[in-house]
C-alpha cells in the first residue's frame, strides 16, 4: 500500500518567529503519528531553523522551490544543495502560483526535477488546469501535457521517488475544493498514464497527493478515493490544530485500510 503524505505548503507567510511557533505546535500534536509522511515547506528564510528543529522527528521539511543550477551567479535564487544543506528532504516544483506568477513552464519543471533527484530528495510536481480549462472540458488534456512535459526524458528507475500533486488551479486558495469524484477521475487518469509511459508497477507506486482547499472538514472524504494518496495543503496548514488534525484523519484512515 501506498505510503500517505500530508504535506504543508505555508507559501509566503510566517517569518521566523511565527514559524518557529507553529512548528513547535506542529511537532508537539503529530509526534505519536507513524503511518504518514508528513512534510512541512515553509518559506525559504525559515528553513534552516525548522530543519534543526524536526532533526529526529516524524515531520520532514521541503523547499517551495528551487533552482536548477547547484551554484553560481543567480541572484536571489536558491539552488537544490543549499536546501538539502540545511535540512530539506522534499522540494515543491511547479506549483500553479509559480506557473502563473513567475513564469514556471513544463521546461523549467523538468529541469528542476533533474536537479532535485540529482541531489537524492524528493520532488513534488504541480499540476493542474484552470477554470476556464475545465470549463472547456481540457482538464485531462491540460493535466496530461503537464505530466509528461514534466517528466520528459527521464527513466522510471530515476523516478522512484517522485511525488506528483494535483492541483486544480481554481480551487486553490478559494474555498472551492474539487469534489472527491473530480479529483479521483484526474488521479486516476495520471495512474494510467505512468502506467503508460513507465510501467503498472510504476503506477501503482508513485503518490498522487491532491491539494486546493483542503481542510479538515473535506480532508476524509478525499483520502478515502482509491488514487488520492495524501494532500498538498496551504491555507489551512497554516493553524496547528487544523493540520494535526488533518494529519491524524488521514491516519486513521490508512490504519484503518491496512486493518
Ligand atoms: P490551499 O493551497 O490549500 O490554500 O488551497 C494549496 C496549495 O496551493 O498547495
Amino acid at each position: 500500500m501506498r505510503r500517505p503524505i500530508i504535506s504543508g505548503n505555508w507559501k509566503m507567510y510566517k517569518d521566523i518567529n511565527e514559524a518557529i511557533e507553529l512548528a513547535n505546535a506542529v511537532k508537539r500534536g503529530v509526534f505519536d503519528v507513524e503511518n504518514v509522511e508528513i512534510v512541512i515547506c515553509p518559506s525559504f528564510t525559515n528553513l534552516s531553523e525548522l530543519g534543526e528543529m524536526f532533526v529526529g522527528s516524524n515531520v520532514s521539511v521541503g523547499g517551495q522551490n528551487c533552482y536548477w543550477e547547484k551554484e553560481g551567479a543567480y541572484t536571489g535564487e536558491i539552488s537544490v544543495p543549499m536546501l538539502k544543506s540545511v535540512g530539506c528532504s522534499y522540494v515543491i516544483v511547479g506549483h500553479s502560483e509559480r506557473r502563473k506568477y513567475f513564469g514556471e513552464t513544463d521546461e523549467t519543471v523538468n529541469r528542476k526535477i533533474a536537479a532535485v533527484l540529482e541531489e537524492e530528495l524528493v520532488p513534488i510536481m504541480c499540476v493542474g488546469e484552470t477554470l476556464e480549462e475545465r470549463e472547456a472540458g481540457k482538464t485531462l488534456e491540460v493535466v496530461k501535457d503537464q505530466v509528461v512535459g514534466g517528466l520528459r526524458n527521464f527513466q522510471e528507475t530515476q523516478l522512484e521517488t517522485l511525488v506528483i500533486a494535483y492541483e486544480p488551479v481554481w480551487a486553490i486558495g478559494t474555498g472551492k475544493t474539487a469534489t472527491p469524484g473530480q479529483a479521483q477521475e484526474v488521479h486516476a487518469m495520471i495512474r494510467s498514464l505512468m502506467a503508460e509511459c513507465f510501467s503498472p508497477a510504476f503506477a501503482d507506486a508513485v503518490r498522487i497527493l491532491y491539494g486546493g482547499s483542503v481542510k479538515p472538514d473535506n480532508v476524509g472524504e478525499l483520502m478515502a478515493e482509491r488514487d488520492i494518496d495524501g494532500g498538498l495543503i496551504g491555507g489551512a496548514s497554516l493553524k496547528a490544530e487544523g493540520f494535526v488534525d488533518m494529519v491524524k484523519t488521514t491516519s486513521q484512515l490508512y490504519a484503518e485500510k491496512k486493518g
